[in-house]
């Protein structure tokens, strides 16, 4: 499996209202954090993620996380 793009090694801090996103996970997506398409012809697929309230979330943008789509800190060991 290739390794994904490091999009930025801060997450993305936002308030999101309920409902459900597309996480990138492949890092090439134009519109960080979240998929736009970018991952076609590679094998890298969004995570689907819900909230079922308004939140707000840190999401990773390092791709690295282990706790997709949630920053957990990784970014600091890259
Ligand atoms: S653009 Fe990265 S997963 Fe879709």
């Amino acid at each position: 499996m290739n390794e994904p793009v490091i999009a930025d090694k801060k997450p993305a801090m936002l308030e999101l209202e309920a409902g459900t996103y597309y996480w990138c996970t492949c890092g090439n997506s134009q519109n960080q954090p979240f998929c736009d398409g970018g991952h076609k012809g590679s094998e890298f697929i969004p995570q689907a993620f819900e909230l079922t309230d308004k939140k707000t979330v840190a999401l990773c943008q390092c791709k690295y996380t282990a706790n997709a789509p949630f920053c957990d800190g990784a970014h600091s060991k890259l």
